[in-house]
């Protein structure tokens, strides 16, 4: 039996998370179920946005799948996310946006954002003085060499073909330089067979929505792995296609790239597939490779069947859309 810690969290986590669960058991009876508080609802029960038990629910468990959480606007929140992505040490941020269907709104991209996850501009250390706030933006040779390596091993064993370093070393030419210099380097040492590209984060921007399919794996800074992986997803049809897994040397976490979407929360008309692929990552990673291409094909089935989700402009909401992934699954043969 695995382990898995769900963390629902605020705004459509709840409702999100609950569909991915329901998709999960439905491929895999190998899965048992923990549940843990984050987010507002964790600090209004336990004065914590990240409490201890929470945490240790976490480590305790194979893998994690988490949903969203609320932030603060004031300047002492400290966001679970980013606690727990350090606590952890969950460097890599995995983005695959892969364009399921094809409407008015969607053109098609398969592209791995590979994300630094634990440095850059979210070290969270600004220091105010009489003028205003400095930043401390950082980057280290150990953090980029770590971050490249996994991108050219998730190529590599992935039957991906080019690596693209996205960067603004023409600006940053002293940190994003360090780390141009880190993906050249290791790229002729251990990319072999890969193709190694590199872009300024700007145009590389723009190339997303234009042309797409120049990508393949990117491999990126913290922020702009972040920014892009929105941008992807806005060309795949919107936040809720985009899954994406934080893995550390022992731990991981999978979550929606999307955030807790209170302009949408509560009305059941999330798009639940960013989660419930985000699961299907989960299972890939805990050595469950045919029921994670179950997920995937029981969404896309869902989807070439013609069940549209409201971001696509279809009618269906969560939990209807599940019901039909659900039905999908237990139509494929895969066990
Ligand atoms: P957001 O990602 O929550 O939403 C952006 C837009 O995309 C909204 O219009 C929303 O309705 C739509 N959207 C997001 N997920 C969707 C889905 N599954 N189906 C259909 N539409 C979807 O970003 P926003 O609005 O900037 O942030 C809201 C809150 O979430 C903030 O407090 C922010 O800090 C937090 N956040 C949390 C994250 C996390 O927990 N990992 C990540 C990003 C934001
Ligand atoms: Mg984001």
């Amino acid at each position: 039996m695995k382990r898995i810690c769900i963390l629902p969290g605020d705004g459509i986590g709840p409702e999100v998370t609950e569909c991915a669960v329901r998709v999960l058991k439905e491929v895999s009876d190998q899965l048992e179920f923990v549940q843990a508080d984050i987010g507002q609802a964790a600090f209004s029960r336990h004065g914590s946005y990240l409490p201890e038990n929470t945490l240790d629910l976490m480590t305790k468990s194979d893998s994690c799948l988490f949903g969203a959480v609320t932030s603060l606007e004031s300047s002492e929140y400290v966001s679970p996310v980013l606690a727990f992505r350090k606590l952890l040490d969950l460097y890599a941020n995995i983005r695959p946006v892969r364009t399921l269907v094809r409407t008015s709104q969607t053109m098609p991209i398969d592209v791995v954002i590979i994300r630094e996850n634990s440095e850059g501009m979210y070290t969270q250390r600004e220091e105010y003085d009489d003028e205003g706030v400095t930043t401390l933006r950082r980057v280290t040779r150990k953090a980029s060499k770590r971050i490249v390596d996994f991108a050219i091993n998730y190529a590599l064993t992935n039957g991906r073909s080019k690596v693209t370093c996205v960067h603004k070393a023409n600006v940053l030419r002293a940190s994003d330089g360090l780390f141009l210099r880190t993906f050249r380097e290791e790229m002729d040492q251990a990319g072999k067979g890969l193709i190694a590209e590199q872009q300024l984060v700007d145009s590389a921007a723009m190339k997303l929505v234009t042309s797409p399919k120049i990508f393949d794996v990117i491999v990126t800074l913290n922020l702009y792995g972040d920014i892009l992986s929105d941008v992807a997803a806005g060309v795949a049809g919107g936040l809720g296609f985009a899954p994406s897994g934080n893995i550390g040397p022992k731990y991981s976490v999978f979550e929606p790239a999307h955030g807790s979407a209170p302009d949408i929360a509560g009305r059941g008309i999330a798009n639940p597939v960013a989660t419930i692929l985000a699961g299907a990552m989960m299972l890939k990673h805990l050595g469950l490779p045919s029921e994670a291409k179950a997920v995937e094909r029981g969404v896309g089935n869902a989807y070439a069947s013609g069940h549209l989700t409201y971001d696509l402009g279809g009618r269906h909401g969560s939990k209807s859309f599940t019901d039909h992934v659900v039905e999908n699954i237990s139509n494929l043969e895969f066990r």
